[in-house]
């Protein structure tokens, strides 16, 4: 039996015709970039986070990179965020000409380690920039405590965490900024290219808007550089379609989760990572009893399971493991392999191997398992029987 990764086409062939209603609609309507398909859309999005302001824009890397545009971020300045990342979290930091200075990670729910993130801090600091990985919001409290007490502005990249949330509030809420992806992979999944900016504040939002589309305000008039940040009509109209079906999605996503959970950690060598060693501390290069550590969810927090990622504990065990799975058709991925400290391009940046000791361990142990919302149970089973074999249960 294969099991994919992903399998997108399971998801929007079941939406066929109103997806197809929604682009006959675009197509006839002449009407392609921006315009009432947007706004509607942004609409239901505010509706569904609870942001009072949502604006549709092309990616989720714009969507970080008009935040800190209209925060005013640029040269000369410092935004704290994650090493163990997507790369877009950083790049829009440095495309901007300000130094992204990251931080280390919590090993038990992969998020911002706040007490590195407060030694990290110089007079340069403006932003804080945390990411909710996998779908598990970050330390939020502690985060925006650090904001209010240094000064700091805060955006959350929500890339892939829309409808998560942290005790009880949608993640990308809470900061100046949340930003969100729509990348297809993502749990709300475009048809291609597509991201949002949330706001509560309304003076953030029209200046996200205005540079969203060239900083012109009106017509032709330029007070501001901003860039080609736009939405299109036809993939808004498309993510109208799925965004009531974003709840049942998630859903799915938990029950496929506590379906790994509850195979995966009846295995001898198996361990459910502890709540207890996080606080967002540092866990150290200390060897880890477990051979493998399942993900977990902190009890106030909503978690969507954009990924369920393991760790593997022992040299060379992560790497041994895919290499099993893919030999029988297992899907899997490793987000991620390099921590961005370690990226040639930010070489420059002054950081180097052992700064980060724990985000540097995860990028060594992590692997992530198919869990995409219509994946059967079977194949799950599946999945988890070739895991036991390997670890020669
Ligand atoms: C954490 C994170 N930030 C930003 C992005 C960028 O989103 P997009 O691919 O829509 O530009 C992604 C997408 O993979 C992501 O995972």
């Amino acid at each position: 039996m294969n099991v994919n990764l992903l399998d997108l086409k399971a998801q929007n062939g079941a939406l066929e015709p109103e997806l197809h209603e929604a682009f006959l609609r675009v197509l006839r309507s002449g009407h392609f970039i921006l315009g009432a398909e947007v706004e509607r859309f942004e609409r239901a999005l505010a509706e569904f986070t609870g942001a009072k302001y949502a604006l549709g824009v092309s990616s989720g890397t714009d969507a970080i990179l008009v935040a800190l545009m209209a925060l005013g971020i640029g040269p000369g300045d410092e935004v704290l965020c994650p090493t163990f990342t997507f790369f877009a979290t950083a790049g829009c930091v440095a495309r901007l000409g300000a130094k992204p200075v990251f931080v280390d990670s919590c090993p038990v729910c992969f998020n911002l380690d706040l007490r590195d993130a407060a030694r990290r801090m110089t007079p340069k600091t403006k932003a804080i920039l945390p990411v909710h990985l996998f779908g598990q919001a970050a330390d939020m409290d502690g985060v925006l405590a650090l904001a209010r007490e240094r000064g700091l502005r805060v955006i959350e990249d929500t890339a892939q965490a829309i409808g998560a949330t942290y005790r009880g509030k949608q993640a990308g809420t809470l900061g100046d900024f949340g930003t969100i992806s729509f990348f297809p992979t993502k749990n709300l999944g475009a048809l291609g290219d597509a991201g949002a900016v949330l706001t509560n504040d309304q003076a953030l939002f029209e200046r996200a808007r205005v540079l969203r589309m060239h900083g012109m305000e009106p017509k032709y008039y330029h007070a501001h550089i901003g860039g080609c940040f736009r939405l299109d009509a036809l993939q808004a109209a498309l993510l109208a379609v799925k965004l009531p079906h974003l709840n049942t999605y998630a859903a799915a996503r938990r029950r496929n989760a506590a379906l790994y959970t509850a195979q995966l950690s009846k295995l001898p060598g198996a361990r459910v990572a502890r709540t207890e060693d996080c606080g967002c501390v540092h866990a150290g290069t200390a060897p880890d009893v477990a051979r493998f550590v399942l993900p977990t969810a902190y009890p106030h927090n909503g978690h969507t399971w954009n990924q369920y990622t393991l760790r593997v504990t022992g040299a060379g065990q992560r790497d041994a493991l895919r290499a099993f799975l893919t030999a029988r058709g297992i899907g899997s991925e490793i987000y991620y392999p390099v921590p961005l400290h370690e990226q040639k391009c930010f070489a420059g940046l002054g950081f180097k191997r052992g700064d980060f000791p724990v985000a540097e361990r995860l990028a060594g142990e992590v692997i992530s398992l198919p869990i995409y919302p219509e994946l059967p149970a079977e194949q799950i089973e599946h999945v988890c029987a070739a895991i036991a074999e390997f670890f020669g249960n």
